[in-house]
């Protein structure tokens, strides 16, 4: 069954390499090069040791999904809570379990540590990594603040050792396969990127006993999270650097506690409008007390419109329907229309009723697991793939400036000691 399961992700993978990702798209996307067939048969017989810290929700998805990864190896699992150290240990009997991160960083038989526990424990958990000479995958967001982020980014250098950021879209073909389309000019100039994410839920966790409310429920409170803009906004404002090609030059936004009054700190309604050097707009938006509209990520450009999760895309000018489906669309106006002489003096603008062509119809999962194997292989291979942690740095810091700003109900620009050195001249120039 496992097999059958490593099988099936093969061939998974191997469609990136169909997905005709050449010239402007392979080198829009230099990071997929890490996961790519060649690269799996490069590493064949090796093995990435892997030690977890904090194995908690997204920690033993990552678990499962290693059982997949023929070069991952989990030899050593870390938590401080009990119930799920011994829940990622059944799954992983053979490996050595650590109450305390640091006595795990000083096994020699562990080569690189994946970090999912709370936000605000990423920063020294992965700078302590890369000094103790492990390379790092560290959930996102990357870090609390722009300046941790920034230090991480600088360790990275300086140690040399991989770090990945797990900002999955990244590696997921559904995405890629768009986002060459857009940049290769198909559907004409971007003019707006339009992210949300709508819920209807309280965010919480249940807690068996009421010491460990702030230990499960850390997203609702400001001393370990950001909240929607680091748990959610992080992977969708990467979206606008990524189809634009700059950085915002500002953000400007609103928070606030609308619905769930119920000692949280953080916001559970924001909305942020990020502006692009051309004056491209990009916004984020989310309340989590109406799910209607769900989750959605919107390139568009003068001649489409891109859905990203969506993986459709829909022209501004649709091709011309069939005799068949013309004649039933008519009928169907016709129905709902007024009277031809009693027409209103306004009517909503309703957009477009297209249904759009899908973009890759076969699509599935998220890119978990291609992240995942892209690291177990620049681990091996001691290679760090191009450009992939300055687009996660990017998708963290500019999350976080969101936050800045809702907070100090400012309009806020990046400070430019943040821009990477790799990066200068993007903002636009
Ligand atoms: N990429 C994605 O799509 C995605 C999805 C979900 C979560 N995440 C990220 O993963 C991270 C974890 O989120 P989660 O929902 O799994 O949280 P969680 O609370 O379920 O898990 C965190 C784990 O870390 C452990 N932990 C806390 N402090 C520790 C310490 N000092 N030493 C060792 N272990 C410690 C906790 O006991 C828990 O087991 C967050 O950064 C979150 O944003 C990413």
């Amino acid at each position: 069954m496992e097999e059958n399961k490593t099988m099936d992700r093969r061939s998974f993978i191997e469609r990136l390499g169909g997905l005709g990702l050449a010239g402007a798209a392979a080198a829009a996307f230099p990071w997929v090069e890490a996961c790519s067939p060649a690269a799996n048969k490069e590493v064949a017989r090796e093995k990435a040791r892997i030690g977890m810290i904090g194995p908690g929700s997204r920690g033993y998805f990552h678990l499962e999904n290693m059982k997949q990864i023929p070069q991952a190896e989990v030899v050593a699992l870390c938590d401080i809570y009990e119930p799920n150290l011994q829940h990622a240990s059944e799954l992983y009997p053979e490996a050595k379990l650590y109450r305390d991160y640091r006595k795990m960083l000083e096994d020699p038989n562990v080569d690189c540590v994946v970090i999912t526990t709370p936000l605000f424990r990423h920063f020294q958990m992965a700078m302590d990594a890369m000094d103790a000479g492990k390379n790092v995958f560290c959930e996102k967001a990357m870090a609390y603040t722009i300046d941790e982020c920034y230090q991480m980014y600088m360790k990275h250098l300086q140690t040399g050792k991989i770090l990945f950021i797990g900002q999955q879209r990244l590696f997921d073909p559904k995405y890629l396969k768009a986002m060459s389309g857009v940049l290769a000019g198909n559907y004409g100039p971007v003019v707006n990127v339009r992210n949300y994410w709508f819920r209807n839920g309280d965010w919480r966790r249940d807690v068996p006993s009421p010491e460990l409310e702030r230990h499960i429920n850390w997203r609702l409170y400001r001393e370990y999270s950001r909240g929607l803009m680091t748990e959610l906004a992080c992977h969708q404002i990467q979206n606008g650097t990524w189809a634009t090609g700059m950085l915002p030059s500002q953000v400007m936004g609103s928070g606030s506690i609308i619905y769930w009054k119920d000692g949280r700190e953080v916001f559970d309604n924001v909305a942020c409008i990020y502006t692009f050097p051309n004056g491209v707009n990009m916004t984020f938006e989310s309340v989590i007390s109406n799910a209607h509209w769900g989750m959605g990520e919107q390139i568009l450009c003068k001649d489409a419109m891109v859905d990203l999760p969506g993986s459709r895309v829909y022209l501004e000018e649709p091709p011309r329907k069939s005799g068949i489906e013309s004649l039933i669309a008519e009928i169907e106006e016709g129905i709902f229309s007024n009277s031809a002489f009693a027409g209103t003096s306004f009517s909503a603008e309703n957009g477009s009723k297209d249904k759009g062509i899908a973009i890759m119809p076969e699509a599935d999962g998220d890119g978990s697991v291609e992240i995942m194997q892209a690291f177990c292989n620049a681990c091996i291979t001691g290679k760090m793939p191009d450009k992939v942690l300055e687009e996660a740095y990017y998708g963290s810091v500019f999350s976080l400036l969101g936050d800045e700003a809702l907070l100090q109900q400012k309009t806020l620009s990046l400070d430019e000691k943040y821009y990477l050195p790799t990066y200068k001249g993007r903002n636009g120039a």
